[in-house]
C-alpha cells in the first residue's frame, strides 16, 4: 500500500513508518517539523533501508495535501500531526482546535477529494475523562476535561458523522494509553523540542544529567504507593498497532472502528522509576509536589477488542520500555 503519515517525523509517526516500511509498505511522510526534527528522516532511512518519500507542509494546506495523495497514489493516511500538551491546551484552546480539528478537517476534505477514504486517526485515552471503571473499554463514557481532550473527541464526532452519511469511508479510531519507550536500535525515540510534559522523557533526562530532579505530582492517590498509576505502551507494539488496523480496514465493510491500544496494566510512577533505575544503573532522584490539577488515579486499558478484532496485542514489558528509552537517550548524550 501507498501510506501517508501525517506528522510522520513525530514520536509515534516515525516508530509506525519504520514498522511499516518494514513489511514493505510505500510511506510518505508529510510535516511541518514543528515537534520533531528533519535528522528523523535519515534514521527511519537506514532503519528500514527503503526509500521513504517526505513532504515539508502543514496538514492545514488542503492543497498541497490534495497534491500529496494525488502524486503518491495514497491509498490510505495514519493522521498523527496534532499538538498534544494538556496544560498547553489550557493556555491556548484556538491553537488546539485550530491544529487538531481545523488540520483534521483540512486533510478530509483533501482526502474526499482525491478519492482516498482509508484512515487511521490518533485518539487518546484521554477523551475517557475520569474514569467510572476499570479497566476501561471502548464502551466507556466520554468526558474530557481539558481543551486538548475535547479537541481529540471533537475530531473523532466528526469522522463518526462522516463514517455515517458516506459509506466509502474505513475509519479507525485508536486511543493509545500512554506510549513510551524507543526503537531498539536507540535511533529513534522519542526528544521532545521543550521541557518534556511526559514521565519518561523527563525521567531519561534526568538519568542522563540533563535535567536535576524529577517531581512527582502526587503520592496520596488511591494507588499501592499513593502514585498515579498508568497503562505504559512500547512505542513499538503501538507502532505494530497501526499496522493491525490498516489490515482490518482492508478487510472490513463497517465505515466506523474503536480500539483502545494499551497493554491493560497499570504501573505507578514510582514503579517506572524503579524500572527506568534498573534498566539505566542510575539513580533517579524526585521529590514529591502537590498533586495537577486535572490528573487522576489510576488508568489503564480494557484492551480485548483490538486483540479480538485486528489480532493484535503489546507484546513488550516495562523493562523493555524503559532499556529501549535509555538506549536513545544515551546515544542523545553521545551525538
Ligand atoms: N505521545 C502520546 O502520549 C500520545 C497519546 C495519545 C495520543 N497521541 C496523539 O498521537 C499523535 C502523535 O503524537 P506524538 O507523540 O508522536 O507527537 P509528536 O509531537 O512527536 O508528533 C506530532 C508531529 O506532528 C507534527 N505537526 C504538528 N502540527 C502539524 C501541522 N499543523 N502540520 C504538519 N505536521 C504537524 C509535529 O512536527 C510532529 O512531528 C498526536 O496527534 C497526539 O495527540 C499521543
Amino acid at each position: 500500500m501507498n501510506i501517508l503519515l501525517t506528522g510522520g517525523t513525530g514520536y509515534i509517526g516515525s516508530h509506525t513508518a519504520v514498522v511499516l516500511a518494514q513489511a514493505g509498505h510505500q510511506i510518505v511522510l508529510l510535516d511541518n517539523l514543528s515537534n520533531s526534527d528533519i535528522s528523523v528522516l535519515a534514521r527511519v532511512k537506514a532503519l528500514t533501508r527503503s526509500h521513504i518519500a517526505f513532504v515539508h507542509g502543514d496538514v492545514r494546506n488542503q492543497e498541497l495535501v490534495h497534491k500529496v495523495l494525488m502524486d503518491h497514489h495514497i491509498d490510505a493516511v495514519i493522521h498523527f500531526a496534532g499538538v498534544k500538551a494538556v496544560g498547553e491546551s489550557v493556555e491556548q484552546p484556538l491553537r488546539y482546535y485550530d491544529i487538531n480539528v481545523g488540520g483534521t478537517l483540512s486533510l478530509l476534505k483533501a482526502m474526499r477529494h482525491a478519492r482516498v477514504f482509508t484512515l487511521v486517526f490518533s485518539s487518546s485515552s484521554t477523551v475517557y475523562g475520569n474514569p467510572q471503571y476499570l479497566p476501561i473499554d471502548e464502551d466507556h463514557p466520554t468526558r474530557c476535561t481539558n481543551p486538548y481532550g475535547r479537541s481529540k473527541l471533537h475530531v473523532e464526532e466528526m469522522l463518526a458523522d462522516l463514517a455515517a452519511a458516506d459509506p466509502h469511508w474505513r475509519i479507525a479510531l485508536l486511543r493509545y494509553f500512554n506510549p513510551i519507550g524507543a526503537h531498539d536500535s536507540g535511533l529513534i525515540g522519542e526528544d521532545p523540542n521543550d521541557i518534556p510534559n511526559n514521565l519518561v522523557p523527563y525521567i531519561a533526562r534526568v538519568a542522563a544529567g540533563k535535567l536535576e530532579c524529577l517531581r512527582v505530582f502526587g503520592n496520596d492517590y488511591p494507588t499501592p504507593d499513593g502514585t498515579g498509576v498508568r497503562d505504559y505502551i512500547h512505542v513499538v507494539d503501538l507502532a505494530e498497532g497501526h499496522m493491525a488496523a490498516l489490515q482490518a480496514l482492508a478487510r472490513t465493510n463497517q465505515s466506523l472502528h474503536v480500539y483502545n491500544l494499551g497493554t491493560g496494566q497499570g504501573y505507578s510512577v514510582l514503579e517506572v522509576v524503579r524500572a527506568f533505575e534498573q534498566a539505566s544503573g542510575k539513580t533517579i532522584p524526585y521529590h514529591i509536589a502537590p498533586r495537577r490539577a486535572g490528573d487522576i488515579a489510576t488508568c489503564y486499558a480494557q484492551a480485548a477488542r483490538a486483540e479480538a478484532a485486528l489480532g493484535w496485542k503489546a507484546q513488550r514489558t516495562l523493562q523493555d520500555m524503559c532499556a529501549s528509552a535509555w538506549k536513545f537517550q544515551a546515544s542523545l548524550v553521545l551525538e
